[in-house]
């Protein structure tokens, strides 16, 4: 009974939420379709990383020389652009701002490690994430986001993607109770980007973190393709030295 009465309180919990302020219909701003065999785009990827996130949120499992090596980036081109800090090339990803400070900023809540944490929410949230922040003035930041409601962090992508306003509209629940649902967004003051060029920027962010959350996905994809390639070899050499050893017997 106890029990019943428990998984009761968390299926209601459970609608409240999914009925909140910014209830919305995941899936609808599209799906990310990640590609790790596009070079080009995690390199893109990569350098809007290092540019607007490792500020605030490190990768503690990476370091700048394995990312250089798994995506093709020359020494050089990665010291002298994408290392920011007094970091060396042989450095984990971390961050430079101390710990105790992002806490006080951002409201008590720390930047996650991305490495770690893209793998536990997938992909398509982070898109999802990255493509709904809208304008709120009642929040610290002025922005609010439909994927993570009353998020602490800031729009960093706003000055390419420009701003827009969400527009709500209410629903009546079961229970008579009204919720905002969203409905559409409106394009405020446009960025310097294009729409198409914003997503273009997504993609290759989440992109290159799908990556960043798993580097052996590359490694096991090369390994694969060899083992098949063995495969198909091994499979030819059997076939003409069955032949060879059935021909006299025919
Ligand atoms: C100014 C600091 C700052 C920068 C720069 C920043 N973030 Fe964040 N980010 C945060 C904070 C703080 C949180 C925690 C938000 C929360 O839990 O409300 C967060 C949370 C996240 C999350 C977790 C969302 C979830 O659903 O749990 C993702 C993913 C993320 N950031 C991606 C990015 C990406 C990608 C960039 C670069 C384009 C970036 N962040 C740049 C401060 C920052």
């Amino acid at each position: 009974m106890k029990f019943l009465a428990v998984v009761l309180v968390l299926l209601s919990a459970n609608v409240a939420w999914a009925a909140g302020p910014s209830a919305y219909e995941k899936g609808s701003f599209g799906k990310i379709k990640i590609d790790l065999s596009n070079r080009t785009s995690l390199q893109r990827g990569a350098k809007y990383f290092v540019n607007y996130c490792l500020s605030c949120h490190p990768a503690q499992h990476s370091r700048y020389k394995r990312v250089a090596d798994d995506l093709g980036i020359s020494e050089d081109l990665m010291r002298n652009n994408m290392i920011f800090t007094e970091q060396k090339f042989g450095d984990l990803m971390t961050v430079a701002m101390k710990r105790e400070d992002a806490m006080k900023w951002f409201l008590g809540i720390d930047p996650p490690d991305l490495s770690t944490h893209v793998r536990a929410i997938g992909p398509q949230a982070v898109y999802e994430y990255l493509k709904t922040f809208y304008i709120d003035e009642t929040r610290p930041f002025g922005v609010n986001n439909l994927h993570l409601p009353n998020t602490a962090m800031p729009h960093v992508l706003v000055n390419l993607q420009g701003t827009q306003k969400a527009v709500f509209h209410d629903e009546t629940d079961e229970n008579g109770k009204e919720h905002p649902v969203f409905d559409r967004f409106e394009t405020l003051e446009p960025g310097t980007l294009s729409e198409a060029q914003y997503e273009q920027v997504v993609v290759d962010t989440v992109n290159f973190l799908a990556y960043l959350s798993e580097p052996a996905q590359l490694v096991r994809k090369r390994i694969g393709i060899g083992v098949l390639f063995f495969l198909v070899v091994l499979g030819a050499l059997s076939y003409f030295l069955k032949k060879n050893y059935w021909m006299d017997i025919h």
